[in-house]
């Protein structure tokens, strides 16, 4: 058994100008607690001189630094490094920028005390001056929609939290395959735990520097739960995806249909182009993410591969909606039931070409 009661993981990316603020406001939150602590920067070689503020701190403060070198830049390998090189089996996650309050470690750690087998997870219920971070589509979707997938999941009011603490024991021999942001709902997940305890806190946004989140790490945030879909309801999470996936580019053919035919277009040349638009789109989107955790190959392998089996798939929906439109005054007074069955009856056919041929690498 180690000394240390808990050990505080921080991973850091160009937080230099935060970590003295953090390591302080900890310290001062800590002052009185009847439990010893460490704190661990986990920091991605960061240009920033933070190794140094770190080692000036350390001084003063339970403090150390790891920079790992080994592996590409990752919020949640970071995470893993730290929990891996934790002194304590109590291990507690946080981030660098102040958001989440130093003051609920003592409560999260009593949670945690009181129930070594539960999550316990810093959840946001007030977000303080939600509107003066950029409140766009981005955000929203970051916390809303994002929150609403994971549901089937988690049960927890908060599963994009990055706050939380647990006992190290219980994802030992789990195997773990975290990508991105996410690594609490990883965690959740997959870990051994009886449940998840949620603390209130309150989020503060950063003041200092800014958010790494981009939409790569959107992108990856997809494909993680598509991870997570299939590793608990097996294929069917990749074909729920591909279903997505397909409702998103009906948009996208939709969008350029109607553009097409506003611009002078017959409704059948309008049809006829709109495919390749909501096609691309959706082939793009299924190699992220419905299929992304298949090797890959070749993009232009792959790319030849997919048009190939979508000029088969373009000659059914095309010929359908022409077919129907031409013969049926029903459909010619309908044409967006038309347009609906040609996709429909190409999409059944793609999805069983794009499984069996152009996505076919194995699963990892
Ligand atoms: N080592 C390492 N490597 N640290 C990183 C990296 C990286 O690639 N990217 C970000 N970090 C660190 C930041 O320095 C910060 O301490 C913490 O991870 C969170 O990064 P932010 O860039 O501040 O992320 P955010 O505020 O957009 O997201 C946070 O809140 C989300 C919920 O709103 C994170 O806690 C997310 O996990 C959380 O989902
Ligand atoms: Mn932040």
């Amino acid at each position: 058994m180690s000394s240390v009661d808990l050990s505080i993981v921080v991973p850091t990316y160009c937080e230099a100008d935060n970590i003295e603020n953090l390591v302080r406001a900890i310290g001062k939150a800590l002052a009185h607690v009847s439990f010893s602590h460490e704190i661990l920067v986990v920091d991605d070689d960061s240009p920033d001189g933070i190794v140094g503020v770190v080692e000036r701190l350390s001084e003063e403060f339970p403090v150390r630094i790891l920079v790992p070198r080994d592996r590409p830049r990752d919020l949640s390998l970071s995470v893993m490094d730290g929990i891996q090189a934790a002194a304590s089996e109590r291990v507690l996650v946080m981030d660098a920028d102040l958001s989440h309050p130093p003051d609920c470690i003592p409560a999260m750690y009593q949670a945690l005390e009181a129930d070594p087998g539960v999550f316990v997870l810093g959840s946001r219920y007030v977000e303080s001056g939600s509107f003066d971070r950029d409140w766009s589509l981005w955000r929203f979707f970051n916390s809303h929609i994002a929150t609403l997938l994971t549901r089937p999941l988690v049960n927890c009011r908060d599963p994009m939290s990055g706050f939380f603490a647990f006992h190290r024991t219980r994802i030992e021999g789990v195997r773990l395959n975290p990508i991105g942001y996410k690594i609490g709902l990883e965690l959740m997940v997959r870990g051994r735990f009886t449940g998840v305890r949620e603390i209130p806190i309150r989020f503060q946004d950063r003041a200092i520097g800014e958010s790494k989140m981009n939409f790569t790490q959107q992108v990856y945030f997809l494909r993680h739960l598509r991870r997570l879909y299939t590793a608990r309801f097996g294929s069917l999470g990749e074909f729920i995806n591909y279903g997505l996936v397909g409702a998103s580019g009906f948009i996208v053919d939709l969008v350029f249909y109607f553009l097409f035919q506003w611009l002078g277009l017959s409704h059948q040349w309008a049809r006829a182009l709109s495919f390749w638009p909501a096609v691309s789109w959706n082939w793009q989107l299924n190699r992220a993410a419905t299929f992304g955790e298949r090797k890959r190959r070749p993009r232009a392998r792959q790319w030849m591969e997919f048009v190939l089996t979508s000029l088969l798939g373009f000659t059914l929906n095309w010929g359908v909606y022409v077919t129907l439109t031409g013969r049926y005054p029903f459909f010619d007074d309908y044409r967006l039931l038309a347009l609906v069955a040609g996709i429909g009856v190409a999409s059944v056919f793609n999805f069983v070409m794009s499984s069996l041929y152009v996505y076919n690498e194995k699963r990892l």
